[in-house]
């Protein structure tokens, strides 16, 4: 089963799905292995670091687009190319783009998404920034499938962190995308059993 990973910045929970494939051996244990790394943003960081690994990458430049249907159009295009049986994971890893209702329902049920925060508090953008303002004590990440709705669907996995006093959103970004780094993984090889990988 091909994982489909989409990024458009660094792609730090990329490099960590890709690093955890390897260390427990999806390929050997569950059948599945990272067919491609693709990112919107030709510049994304991530993509050089995954080429540098040996992995196929592609870029759908969403600014070379009239409109968001038409991105996503070329963009099912460019995954289905490495998903020839129809089956990939499509791990959404710091991917910046709201997907269309009908990109969505093409991938349903196969499609996951990391959001950083504890879900369902917090959609949207500027999660810890809102966090720390509103007075929260703990903040996090959450793993869940994409449904039409943004940041909602079922969760798969959530980590927790503290909020701690003198916290900017910066070093709580920080301590909470290490937790990501570590739920992403385990919510994917979750998933991979259940869907009878
Ligand atoms: C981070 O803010 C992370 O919390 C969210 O996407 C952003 C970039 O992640 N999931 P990555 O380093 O590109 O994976």
């Amino acid at each position: 089963r091909p994982l489909l990973i989409l990024i458009s910045g660094t792609g730090s929970n990329m490099q960590a799905i890709v690093r955890a494939a390897q260390a427990q051996r999806w390929r050997e244990r569950l059948g599945a292995y990272v067919a491609a790394v693709i990112s919107n943003r030709p510049e994304a960081k991530g993509l050089a670091w995954a080429a540098a690994e040996g992995l196929p990458t592609a870029v759908v430049d969403h600014t070379a687009f009239a409109d968001r249907a038409a991105f996503d159009a070329e963009l099912a295009r460019t995954l289905d190319r490495f998903d020839p049986l129809g089956n990939a994971l499509v791990v959404l890893a710091g991917f910046m783009r709201i997907l269309t209702p009908d990109f969505v329902q093409r991938y349903a049920g196969r499609i996951v998404n990391i959001h950083p925060s504890l879900l369902p508090a917090f959609p949207g953008l500027h999660t810890h920034r809102r966090a720390i303002e509103a007075g929260c004590r703990f903040a996090g990440a959450t793993v869940h499938l994409v449904t039409a709705e943004l940041d909602h669907g079922p969760i798969l996995e959530q980590a927790v962190v503290p909020i701690l006093p003198g916290d900017t959103a910066e070093t709580l970004a920080a301590r909470v995308l290490t937790q990501e780094h570590l739920i992403y993984p385990r919510a994917i090889e979750r998933w991979l059993r259940g869907a009878g990988a």
